[in-house]
């Protein structure tokens, strides 16, 4: 399909990197449109690992062009440092990546906001990455504070500077009083003046190029960012991340209009994990969980955090299935489930003793809902090496097809290794 949305429909991490990657041949563009370096998005080919963060992940096939568009907030210590290992790794980056000068810039002041308002939820700590994001984009929407990245080649860059880090240094004093950080607006100017340098080739107007393309009936894949469930809109407020990161985020992301999208692939783990804060109604916090994160190697791609782990949750992912326009399905991590005797699927929730399929929006809401689980019984074989529907184990086709059932989209894609060729094609 022309042009396609990878989004992932749980709280992130649900293999997106891989599918991105496996697609990417049959697209002329692929695009990062929300997030940041919050992102940890793995790729493995060639019997290498890559870890990108703000890369698209399409940028292993040089013929495909890669754009970074307006709605990514950019670290650009992160980005400099991701290009250069890549090109170490052999890796093409030049005129196949366009970045957004649109996209706004993120400063050392906003990772020590970050740090500091992390520790002032009052209550469950939200658990960030503590890679400046939210604050980024709150400064965006704010306006006053923020920088773009076209404004580090235009005059009066070091004069900005200067003003936003004497009031920067006054709020973070002010959040608690024994900040650490000493904002020194030379070295700053200085530093991000290197960064602009090595990032000028890149720099261009993406919304434009997105819509020359699109016009052009070039074929594009949109690669999201986080999941659904961590939508600042739609996820599970205030345990998200601060954009949107469902489906409805592509057009506000990248400037090409919701109407040329015409395809959306959501991509969920055949279980549920989440790293940091907030309600997660399956969780398993147990000998199960444990099993999970052990086979799945369920730690974070950015913070290395054990990632917690729990039964799918059909409610949540069928409400992130038609909030993100999903057409079909890709259920990645199949192989993480062998050997346990049987499975669970959340099929409805119990809020104050009454069933109900949708999710809630109100966090203390989510927090009381009790699982109602179905069982099915598991499977013993290792299937690393299925490549074919009918190989796989009878009861791994039935967990498929109730996932599918209940989410009311057929699965395109199951997903048993990290590789590529570790995929079955439906
Ligand atoms: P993303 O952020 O959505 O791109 O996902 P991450 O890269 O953060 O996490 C997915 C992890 O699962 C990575 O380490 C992948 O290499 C790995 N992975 C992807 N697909 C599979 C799979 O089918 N089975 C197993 N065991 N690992 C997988
Ligand atoms: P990928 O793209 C999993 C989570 C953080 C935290 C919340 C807010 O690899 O799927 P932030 O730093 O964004 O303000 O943190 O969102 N989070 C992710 N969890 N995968 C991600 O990205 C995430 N990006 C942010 O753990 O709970
Ligand atoms: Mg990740």
């Amino acid at each position: 399909m022309p042009v396609t949305c990878i989004v992932g429909l749980q709280w992130g991490d649900e293999a997106k990197g891989k599918i991105v990657d496996l697609l990417t041949e049959h697209f002329d563009i692929v695009v990062r449109y929300q997030g940041g370096s919050n992102a940890g998005h793995t790729v493995v080919t060639g019997g290498q690992k890559f870890k990108l963060s703000l890369v698209p992940s399409g940028i292993f096939r040089p013929e495909v062009q890669c754009v970074i568009a307006n709605g990514v907030v950019i670290n650009p210590a992160t980005l400099v440092k991701e290009i250069d290992d890549l090109r170490q790794r052999g890796v093409t980056v030049g005129k196949n990546l366009l970045i957004s000068d649109r996209a706004h810039v993120i400063f050392p002041w906003h990772i020590e906001e970050d740090r500091l308002l992390d520790q002032q939820c009052g209550g469950e700590a939200i658990g960030t990455t503590q890679r400046g994001i939210g604050p980024c984009y709150r400064d965006k929407v704010g306006r006053a504070h923020a920088i773009r990245l076209g404004d580090l080649y235009r005059p009066g860059l070091r004069e900005r500077i200067e003003h936003i880090a004497r009031i920067k240094q006054r709020i973070l004093q002010s959040m608690d009083g024994q900040t650490t950080i000493s904002l020194d607006p030379a070295e700053i100017f200085a530093e991000y003046t290197q960064y602009a340098e090595r990032l000028e080739e890149f720099v261009g107007d993406t919304t434009t190029y997105l819509l020359d393309s699109v016009e052009a009936g070039k074929r594009l894949l949109f690669e999201g960012a986080q999941g659904a469930l961590l939508d600042v809109d739609h996820g599970t407020f205030p345990y998200v991340t601060s954009s949107n990161s469902s489906g409805v985020g592509v057009s506000a992301g990248s400037g090409v209009p919701g109407r040329y999208v015409t395809k959306v692939l959501g991509i969920v783990k055949a279980y549920n994990t989440r790293v940091g804060g907030g309600p997660f109604p399956t969780e398993q916090a147990n000998e199960i969980g444990q099993h999970i994160r052990d086979r799945g190697n369920e730690y974070g791609t950015v913070t290395r955090r054990p990632r917690r782990c729990g039964w799918f949750d059909a409610v949540a992912a069928r409400y992130t299935t038609r909030l993100s326009g999903v057409d079909s399905l890709a259920v990645m991590l199949l192989d993480v489930l062998s050997e346990l005797p049987e499975l669970k699927i959340c099929v409805a929730y119990e809020l104050d003793g009454r069933r109900t399929i949708n999710f809630p929006s109100q966090m203390d809401d989510l927090r009381r809902v009790t699982p109602i689980y179905e069982t099915l019984p598991g499977w013993q074989e290792d299937i690393c090496q299925v490549r074919r529907m009918a190989d796989l184990p009878v009861n791994a086709r039935r967990y498929l097809e109730r996932i599918s059932q209940l989410l009311g989209r057929p699965v395109e894609m199951v997903s048993v290794g990290p590789d590529r060729e570790e995929t079955i094609f439906v």
